[in-house]
């Protein structure tokens, strides 16, 4: 393919998540989403927890007991001129590593807040991991269907609570019950809602400009006057959309709707379209890698066992970095610095894997890894560098794991570290016991450990308390220090799966403790590759 075609592939590619707390409206405004890309014929496919109808991209078994999603899932659809990748982040109790790990394989990121709540906690966790590449981030208030708290409050909220200016491209009119639409700033012009259209796409009346006395007739003189009002308050208080700042993460366009009345998605949409950034250039240990240079590149940020029952493979899904995939390319695994022929790589549309002809920079690919692929592996056309930045991130629950049949100690401990390498969990082995410590970011994970340690390694295992609170990879370029903080703490220094060197605290309190009393050692939350 001619270079310019190639570059306009890559140029049209958004690649995004969607972070937001539990039941703010992530599966609802993605079932929306997908309906504006066609990918779906009418919305409400992709979960049907009431139904008994199960999202399309729920792939196992253990996903359809309990009507979660626990593998996330890449969907690509086009909207406007662009083509969108939008990768699924577990949200539920599905919430895993896997949801901060996509993270650091998108663009842009998309903030979806439940406007009667405002920021909630996992909302400000997924923050901090957005921080870590300084991610794009629109954000979307949403149920404005529903009472919602004032909407200058949410904005403030946003604004001190994430640390990141909020620039409204849209403007509420009522809400709950008197919810009539919103005003367009950048457009001037009032698009108005009506109820009960969610499953569909709407034909919408819009009110150019704000003086328009049509509006008034549209949704009431007193709502006209108050958002006249508003509006002058907004032009006058809040950030005007910079773009700059947008694709530094300093500032977030918000959009206000309701994805389950299918209103105001699309304004989102196009913000994203037209805003959100073409696929970034990333750093390997040796040279920043751009998308557009011809030559493939990509990494691995999440394996997924046991997608489809009949499938019983793991894939490897890797984000193309640069160039472009085609069918049957021959490709450098940098880390064991094998050339391998890559003839079947899977796309994914929301669960139906389909093979893969060709894929550009920004796409996700699917590879089959027959245990030779682990998160953050690099793959080139030849070159042998690895990209930076795709970590392991420091578990917030912690249990160890005791065998039922103590003659397999062996078994247990090749796949323990096998899972930690595919990124399921992380394992943890105290220097001054020989316990055997399961992290993980997600509750979930602890139930796919023992049920796939049984399944692949046939291996029954079980879990017991265990007093740690939180853990940090300890790093310090002074030998002599780093010796002397380990003989003062051997109980509460353990090795990961890698062989790296953590601290696992009993209370945050005792990390603190810790860090203030040995101010030369740096506690990483995360850990490269
Ligand atoms: P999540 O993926 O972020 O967890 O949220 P999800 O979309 O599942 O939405 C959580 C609940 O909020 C769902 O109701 C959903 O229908 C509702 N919801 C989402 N967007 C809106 C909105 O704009 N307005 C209103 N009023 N509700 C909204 P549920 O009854 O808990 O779920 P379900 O059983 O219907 O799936």
């Amino acid at each position: 393919m001619a270079n310019a075609s190639l570059n306009t592939e890559i140029q049209k590619r958004r690649t995004f998540a969607i972070i937001s707390h539990p039941d703010a409206g992530k599966t609802t405004i993605t079932e929306k989403v997908l309906l504006f890309g066609n990918a779906l014929q009418t919305a409400g496919t992709v979960k049907g927890k009431k139904s008994g109808q199960h999202a399309k991209s729920d792939w196992m078994e253990m996903e359809k007991e309990r009507g979660i999603s626990v593998t996330t899932s890449v969907m690509q659809f086009p909207y406007a001129d662009k083509l969108v990748n939008l990768l699924d982040t577990p949200g539920h109790e599905d919430f895993s590593e896997d949801t901060y790990r996509t993270l650091t394989a998108v663009d842009s990121s998309l903030m979806v807040i439940d406007a009667a709540k405002g920021v909630e906690d996992r909302t400000r966790k997924l923050m901090e991991v957005t921080r870590l590449r300084d991610t794009p981030i629109l954000t979307f208030m949403n149920k404005l269907d529903r009472d919602i708290r004032d909407p200058m409050e949410l904005l403030d909220e946003v604004e001190t609570e994430l640390d990141i200016l909020c620039a409204p491209i849209t403007w509420p009119i009522g809400c709950g019950k008197s919810f009539k639409g919103v005003y367009h700033l950048h457009r001037d012009e009032t698009i108005l809602y009506q109820s009960g259209l969610g499953h569909m796409i709407q034909e919408v009346r819009i009110v150019k400009g704000l003086d328009n006395p049509e509006l008034d007739d549209a949704v009431g003189s007193d709502l006209a006057a108050q958002l006249r009002d508003e509006i002058e308050l907004v032009q006058g208080a809040s950030n005007e959309f910079d773009h700059e700042l947008f694709i530094q993460g300093q500032l977030t366009p918000v959009f206000f709707g309701t994805a389950l009345g299918n209103f105001g998605v699309d304004h989102m949409l196009d913000g994203l379209s037209e805003w959100a950034p073409a696929p970034q250039s990333r750093e390997t240990e040796l040279r920043t890698v751009d998308a557009t240079e011809e030559k493939f590149s990509g990494f691995v940020f999440k394996i997924q066992a046991n997608m489809d029952p009949k499938h019983r493979d793991r894939i490897a899904f890797c984000r193309i970095v640069s160039g472009q995939y085609k069918k049957g390319m021959k490709m450098r695994h940098t880390r064991i610095g094998k050339d391998i022929r890559i003839s079947d790589a899977l796309t994914f549309l929301a669960g139906d894997r389909a093979l893969l002809e060709e894929a550009y920079a920004g796409d996700i690919i699917g590879l089959h890894n027959h245990g030779s692929i682990r998160i953050g592996d690099t793959f080139t056309e030849g070159e042998d560098h690895r990209f930076k930045g795709i970590p392991n991130f420091a578990p917030e629950l912690f249990k160890r794991i005791r065998l039922k049949d103590p003659l397999k100690q062996k078994q247990l401990l090749k796949g323990l570290i096998q899972l930690a390498e595919e990124g399921a969990v992380q394992v943890f082995r105290p220097l001054a016991n020989n316990d055997l410590i399961v992290g993980a970011v997600g509750v979930l994970q602890f139930d796919v450990v023992v049920a796939r340690l049984k399944a692949e390694y046939n291996v029954e295992a079980l879990y017991e308390h265990v007093n740690v609170s939180t853990a940090r990879w300890v790093y310090c370029d002074d030998e002599k220090k780093l010796d002397e903080f380990r003989r003062k703490n051997q109980t509460n220094l353990a090795l990961d799966g890698g062989d790296a060197l953590a601290y696992v605290a009993p209370t945050m309190v005792n990390l603190s403790l810790a860090q203030e009393r040995f101010p030369d050692i740096t506690f990483n939350p995360t850990r490269e590759h």
